[in-house]
């Protein structure tokens, strides 16, 4: 049992609506996606991480600092994912939650899901510079969270005491509009200045995006259909108003609305052209998927409110 492998993995997430608008201190809604990242860790007796990627500078110094520890015994660290990186879909929070967790385990230090997701916080704000924290949460807690950053050290995590009705659920599609030229810390940099020259327009904006991710909940919880499809195009709207979807994308989604439908960024968004994966609705889906294929642009289903943090000790 010695050098039996750790193995940890985490969702993705998808923002329901309230990205960007909740790093200024608005609520958002946030979904665990069905696709993992699994993170195992092997005990090892050669020096050194193998197969990293660079991850292990990142996240090791976070729990040597945290617990004051000078040296890890070395292990292999091998991580799989299904989640596309750098595409809205929290594939960084979830990559460092599994990771810290698994080291943690690999350690033999107690712990629980607020210590990963407070350690996973530290990890995104050197991926991420100013994060809000939601993705973090999400990919770490599960389920459905309504998100608020109250001061950087204090947050409202609070799981929805429901799933959405499948009603609603099953029209969801996700469709891949490819990983953004602009990293998550520039397109937050970039609205960052805006909201300093344009002080009033972006406080109108968040107040708009707060009124609508409230109105989200009863829609969600109800099935309100129509009022879920309102919802996600004024959200879009606002997102595009704070200049962080590119007019290629704007065109994919004006599409989907003039087809009854409706879609939206679900993560930092893009300037140039990709956005990553697109969050759509519709009530015929299909209709979803002969836009996608009119773009060339890969498309999938996947579950939302799926469970968070999970271990397993067997391969
Ligand atoms: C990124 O997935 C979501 C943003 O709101 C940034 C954040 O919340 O840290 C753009």
């Amino acid at each position: 049992m010695k050098n039996s492998p750790i193995i940890v993995s985490a969702p993705g997430k998808v923002h329901l609506l309230g990205e960007h608008s909740v790093v200024y201190g608005k609520p958002a809604i946030l979904a665990a996606v069905g696709l993992r990242v699994t993170v195992t860790v092997i005990p090892s007796a050669a020096e050194g991480v193998a197969r990293n990627d660079g991850l292990d500078k990142i996240i090791e110094p976070i729990i040597k600092k945290h617990f004051k520890i000078k040296k890890i015994p070395s292990y292999q660290l091998s991580i799989s994912s299904q989640i596309p990186i750098g595409s809205g879909l929290g594939s960084s929070a979830a990559v460092s939650a599994a990771y810290i967790a698994a080291l943690l385990i690999f350690l033999k230090i107690q712990w629980d899901l607020n210590l990963v997701n407070n350690l996973a916080y530290e990890a995104e704000k050197v991926f991420h510079g100013n994060p809000s924290g939601g993705d973090n949460s999400t990919v770490v807690f599960g389920g459905l969270v309504w998100f608020r950053k109250e001061t950087p050290d204090l947050k409202i995590i609070q799981p929805l005491p429901f799933t959405i009705p499948s009603k609603l659920s099953k029209n969801f599609l996700l469709i891949n509009t490819g990983k953004p030229k602009e990293i998550t810390a520039e397109i937050v940099g970039i609205v960052s200045s805006k909201v300093k020259n344009q002080k009033s327009k972006f406080e109108k904006l968040f107040i708009d995006q707060e009124k609508l991710v409230r109105e989200l909940l009863p829609a969600l919880s109800q099935s309100n259909e129509k009022e879920l499809i309102r919802i996600i195009r004024k959200g879009e709207k606002n997102l595009e108003a704070m200049g962080v979807c590119s007019n290629y994308v704007k065109g994919i989604i004006r599409k989907i609305e003039n087809a009854g439908g409706a879609a939206k960024i679900c993560g930092a968004g893009g300037k140039t052209k990709a956005t990553g994966v697109l969050l759509c609705y519709h009530q015929d889906k299909n209709k979803l998927e002969s836009i996608a294929k009119s773009f060339n642009l890969p498309f999938f289903s996947a579950a939302l409110g799926v469970a968070g943090l999970k271990t397993g000790w067997q391969i």
